[in-house]
């Protein structure tokens, strides 16, 4: 690599920004190592909590949104649920990972019901394997929210302001809450979390949605015995989504560590995440369908688009497109003192161009 892709977030240093996002890709400890192996920077595990017994999959749980002409994979949706591990598995798994991989961050994701009592114990238990970081799951939209988990508390910010204080009150290591895309306001309970001591957001999970209705059996997919229910989406179709809420959610807390995620394939699709806020980049469907060698292209691509700037590292991108998002006034008054500059055959120098820029806005905000 031309450029060093490491980056210090939270005081932990990734030796790249890129991280297998909480799902299949982290399993368990067997295909975490083998991430790492391949030179992932990190890795958030599948969701995990005390209680696994209550844990029931279905099957299938998967469904595809293909091109109409290509056979690729657009969009993605799943109905699965959080790992149905026994909580021990997980302890012994993240001990053994943090003693045979000391350099790689493993981001433990935990969730739990809706008691203070068990979000403290699940926290004390599990930091105690050496895990570097928590990520909260406040945001699993199916299945979990008829249990009032996931996606039930990351939609209302009370409670997410509520259960990252009781994380926060026993983690001795960062706490990232991750965040739900299906809310008409992400800086509301980005806010919360905030306020309740989050160091970092995690956006998006998944987006809810139902995947398409097979028109020979009139039912909807995936189905499971005839029936369905909504899913959460993910793939290519959610990025512009997830572009979007990372924006606000930076905009609306400067300097606040992100983690980013959505439809992430490539280096090019992260370095996009970065310019909007996000210091580590997340990739689930994407190490889904293109397996975990997907981590040599998105370096390779983030150090190109650094390369190609004149970047020294990673954090010199992060958040360097927010200042070109302003307001649809802003745009108008721009676009006609463009016009305005052209006319008066001055070029675009700063002073003609302030000048037009400030009469516009003044003519806008006095209509
Ligand atoms: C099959 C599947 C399982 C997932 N399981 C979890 C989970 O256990 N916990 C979690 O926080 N997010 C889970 N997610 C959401 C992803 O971590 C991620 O937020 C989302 O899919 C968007 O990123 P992507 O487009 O790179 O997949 C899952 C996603 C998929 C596709």
């Amino acid at each position: 690599m031309a450029r060093d892709l490491s980056i210090v977030v939270n005081g932990i240093r990734f030796e790249n920004p890129f991280l297998p996002g909480s799902g299949p890709p982290g399993t368990n400890a067997r295909v975490i190592a083998k991430s790492y192996d391949l030179g992932w920077g990190g890795m958030v595990c599948k969701t995990f909590s005390m209680d696994a017994s209550k844990v029931v999959n279905t099957s299938p749980r998967y469904a595809k949104l293909r091109g109409r002409e290509s056979n690729e994979v657009i969009g993605f949706e799943n109905i699965e649920l959080i790992s149905d591990r026994p909580f021990e598995h997980w302890l012994d798994d993240c001990r053994q990972l943090k003693k045979n991989y000391p350099g790689k961050v493993l981001v433990a994701s935990i969730m739990e019901e809706y008691t203070k009592e068990r979000w403290q114990e699940i926290t004390r238990l599990v930091q105690e394997t050496g895990v570097d970081a928590f990520e909260l799951n406040l945001s699993c939209p199916h299945g979990l929210p008829e249990r009032k988990m996931g996606m039930a508390m990351g939609e209302d910010p009370s409670i997410v302001e509520e259960v990252t204080r009781w994380v926060r009150e026993v983690s001795r290591i960062p706490v990232w809450a991750k965040m739900t895309p299906n809310v008409g306001h992400p800086t509301e309970p980005a806010a919360a979390a905030l306020r309740g001591g989050a160091d970092g957001l995690s956006l998006i999970n998944t987006i809810l949605s139902v995947v398409g209705i097979d028109l020979k059996t009139l039912r909807p997919q995936p189905t499971v015995e005839g029936h369905a229910v909504p899913g959460g989406y993910s793939g290519p179709a959610v990025r512009p989504i997830a572009l979007r809420q990372v924006m606000e959610v930076a905009r609306a807390n400067p300097g606040v560590t992100i983690s980013g995620m959505g439809g992430v394939e490539t280096g090019y699709d992260a370095a996009q995440f970065i310019a909007l806020g996000a210091s580590t980049v997340q990739v689930c469907t994407g190490a889904m369908l293109r397996g975990y060698e997907l981590i040599t292209e998105l370096c390779e691509g983030l150090d190109k688009v650094l390369t190609d700037h004149g970047m020294a590292n990673v954090r010199e991108l992060v958040g360097k497109s927010l200042p070109y998002f302003t307001t649809h006034a802003d745009l108008v008054a721009r676009q006609a003192a463009a016009k305005a500059a052209a006319k008066l055959g001055s070029g675009r120098d700063a002073t003609t161009w302030n000048g037009a820029i400030a009469t516009e806005t003044a003519a806008l905000t006095n209509e």
